[in-house]
């Protein structure tokens, strides 16, 4: 069964997170959308496949804090909690993937909190993706504020594996069994080994033209 943590706190003030929340993820699919232009326009080339969004919900904040061992307060989500903004970017290659990242890491309004290098790095079961968490300004009518947002970049080979296995763990409710999980690492050994394979085709093709 899934927890029901509510959040807790004065509602206008939910509220106004939430609003600050969307506006950094407006704000990051439009730096994203405006690189992917100009890359188009000048490399003809398309670093970004997809970009996807979400703002978290209330009741995922809450269970989240409550996992920290925290109690579930608007000012505990505002304090602790990187990802409530979320932005996934779907990059073509391996290559993209580190290009717009150093891209985002060069714009002077978005300071780097937190990197989690998981393609450097896989997590145990074979995630991979790179996740940097940005503090971002946001133009309000009468005062600047910030918000914090979390941006995963992955290829969409590493998208493939992490949406179906997100999929079965969220979906079976089992404690997966070792076999399985092994078979899930090896998946995600092999699929990486494709994406290297990609990038080498397509660097072979772009050295062509
Ligand atoms: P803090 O940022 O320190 O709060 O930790 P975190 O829980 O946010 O961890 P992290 O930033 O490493 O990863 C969070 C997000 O990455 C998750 O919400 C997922 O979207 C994604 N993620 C991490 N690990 C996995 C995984 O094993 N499988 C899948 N499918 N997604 C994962
Ligand atoms: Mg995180």
């Amino acid at each position: 069964m899934k927890k029901k943590n509510l959040l807790l706190g004065d509602e206008q003030k939910i509220l106004e997170y939430e609003m600050l929340n969307r506006a950094a993820i407006q704000q990051l699919r439009l730096k994203m959308e405006i690189l992917n232009d100009e890359f188009k326009t000048r490399y003809d080339h398309n670093p970004i496949h997809h970009l996807e969004s979400r703002l978290k919900s209330r009741r995922s904040i809450a269970n989240k804090l409550v996992k920290k061992g925290m109690e579930p307060t608007i000012e505990n989500a505002m304090q602790f909690i990187n990802d409530t903004a979320g932005v996934r970017v779907v990059c073509c290659y391996i290559s993209d993937v580190y290009n717009v990242a150093d891209m985002l890491c060069a714009q002077q309004d978005l300071e780097l909190k937190e990197k989690k290098d998981y393609i450097e790095s896989p997590s145990y079961n074979g995630y991979r993706s790179l996740h940097l968490d940005f503090r971002i300004p946001i133009y309000l009518s009468d005062k600047k504020m910030y918000a914090t947002a979390e941006v995963q970049l992955r290829t969409v080979a590493m998208d493939f594996w992490a949406s179906l296995e997100h999929e079965l763990r969220y979906k079976s409710n089992v404690v997966i069994p070792k076999n399985i999980a092994t078979e899930m690492l090896r998946c995600a050994d092999d699929i990486a080994l494709i994406d290297g394979k990609m990038q080498a085709i397509y660097k072979a093709i772009r050295e062509l033209k």
